[in-house]
């Protein structure tokens, strides 16, 4: 069966909640379509707002980060029940920010997958090779360690339900956007790494977006790609571009 695209906007910290409804207004027509998934990832104080703006239409709702422990004492952080309740579908999990800015490693993200499926959530991991291990030739050990350590312990049938974002961090927010070659090189190899630690049926339904400076012009062709199922986008998915990315064809 052919996988359904799938192209999510990374919102990261912008739009106040009031911004935030407004640009699910301007976008509401512009991103309607039938073949492909639309999600919103918002900043957590928008999710409900947006949850709100977006009812009735083919819009679905993620965050950009969830903590792992079902509740207590952990200030300033958000469970993935208290999202699930708010009517949240998808987490960004391991994003490259998160990361660097801030220290998230492959053993919390770990956690904070096999704790997003547990919940009902679709996690949305994230890996990426910094300009320094392109480089080095290190590409694609580097992802495949990332891949295989984020995911111990998690299910065949739950792996073939996720969405996967290689996003080379060199390409992000730089208006540098990988070539369509090598997009595709390491997006195959995320494929490749998911058989090798499930099965070929697993690997086969298994969604690999594209993220990094993904915008209307480029769209088609990425996308068009065997093994690039969609994309992450960051800055394009905060104004009308994004409708024309999701119906890039
Ligand atoms: P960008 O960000 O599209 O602005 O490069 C992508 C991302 O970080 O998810």
């Amino acid at each position: 069966m052919a996988r359904k695209k799938i192209v999510a906007g990374n919102w990261k910290m912008n739009m106040t909640p009031s911004q935030a409804v407004a640009l699910c207004e301007e976008l509401k027509d512009l991103v309607k379509s039938e073949d492909v998934d639309v999600v919103y990832c918002v900043p957590a104080i928008d999710i409900v707002p947006v949850v709100e703006a977006v009812k009735g239409t083919n819009v679905e709702v993620g965050a950009e980060n969830m903590y792992f422990e079902d509740k207590g004492a952990y200030t300033g952080e958000i469970s993935a029940s208290m999202l699930v309740d708010a009517g949240v579908k998808y987490v960004i999990i391991g994003h490259s920010e998160r990361r660097d800015y801030f220290k998230e490693d492959d053993c919390l993200l770990n956690k904070k997958v096999k704790k997003a499926f547990e919940a009902g959530l679709t996690p949305i991991l994230c890996c990426g090779e910094t300009l320094e291990q392109r480089e080095m030739g290190i590409t694609l050990d580097w992802i495949r360690m990332q891949i295989k350590s984020d995911l111990v312990g998690v299910t065949a049938e739950q792996a073939a339900s996720m969405v996967i974002a290689y996003e080379p961090i060199w390409a992000i927010g730089t208006g540098k956007t990988a070539t369509t070659e090598q997009a595709q090189e390491v997006c195959k190899a995320v494929r490749d790494c998911i058989a090798e630690i499930y099965d070929a049926a697993t690997a086969e339904a298994v969604r690999i977006q594209y993220g990094g400076s993904v915008n209307a012009a480029n769209a088609a062709e990425l996308f068009a790609q065997p093994d690039i199922d969609g994309g992450l986008v960051g800055g394009a998915s905060l104004k009308a571009d994004f409708g024309k990315i999701v119906n890039y064809k």
